[in-house]
């Protein structure tokens, strides 16, 4: 694995008094379990459009995973988490969701999407989901502004069969994510979803494309 993904963040999990839970990388909040609309609408946007195979950008707290996985339709799942112990927390059930671990068609990688996608053979997917910052403008690690970045862009598209989905979560409708998508997919959509989140209305966004069919 890459020096890149060998970086000491400091995550840590808090229960809050109302038994929710919290996740935050170097002080900075992640998520949490109240609100988790958008994680679930990023992977029911690829397995409404028929995908089978995907790979997941950040575990989390699973909340992506799980409603793909909630899919008979959907046969192999890979999830990328660049934080081994959060894997470790959801195993031993520091997080909740040990079962997920357990589902024979989800393979979990720890280590940096960027490398576990390139890892995967060319044209094997349906889907590539991505969740593992808030978008370009708005990062928690400043190394993932290479994940919204063309190079990794056009890595995602040589993995994903032709017709194949990337599915974008956002904490902004980014002008920046829909050119990336604009450029090399086509059917790009970006679907607004209003959260309340601590009380505080929010709008967060996903934003897919379609690898072209007669791709070359
Ligand atoms: C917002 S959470 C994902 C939430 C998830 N969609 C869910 O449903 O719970 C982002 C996750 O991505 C992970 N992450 C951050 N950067 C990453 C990277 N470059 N590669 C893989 N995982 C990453 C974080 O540790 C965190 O677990």
């Amino acid at each position: 694995m890459s020096e890149r993904s060998e970086r000491a963040d400091e995550v840590t999990v808090r229960r809050r008094e109302d038994g929710s839970v919290e996740l935050r990388v170097n002080g900075v909040f992640v998520m949490d379990d109240v609100e988790t609309s958008s994680e679930r609408l990023l992977a029911r946007a690829v397995v409404d459009l028929g995908a089978s195979e995907v790979l997941v950008g950040g575990l989390g707290l699973g909340f992506t995973a799980r409603e793909l996985l909630s899919a008979p339709s959907v046969q192999r799942v890979v999830v990328a988490e660049l934080h081994g112990e959060i894997v470790a927390w959801m195993r031993d059930g520091t997080l909740p969701g040990a079962d997920l671990l357990t589902d024979p068609r989800l393979q979990v990688v720890v280590g940096d999407v960027r490398d576990v996608v390139a890892a995967q053979p060319a044209a094997s997917l349906d889907a590539i989901v991505l969740d593992v910052d808030n978008g370009p403008d708005f990062l928690v690690h400043d190394q993932n502004a290479a994940v919204y970045e063309p190079g990794f862009a056009d890595v995602c598209a040589s993995r994903l069969r032709a017709g194949g989905h990337l599915s974008i979560w956002s904490m902004a409708d980014s002008a920046d994510v829909r050119a990336l998508l604009d450029d090399r997919f086509e059917e790009v959509t970006a679907t607004s979803v209003p959260v309340d989140l601590q009380g505080r209305d929010e709008t967060y966004w996903v934003l897919t494309g379609s690898r072209p069919r007669l791709a070359g």
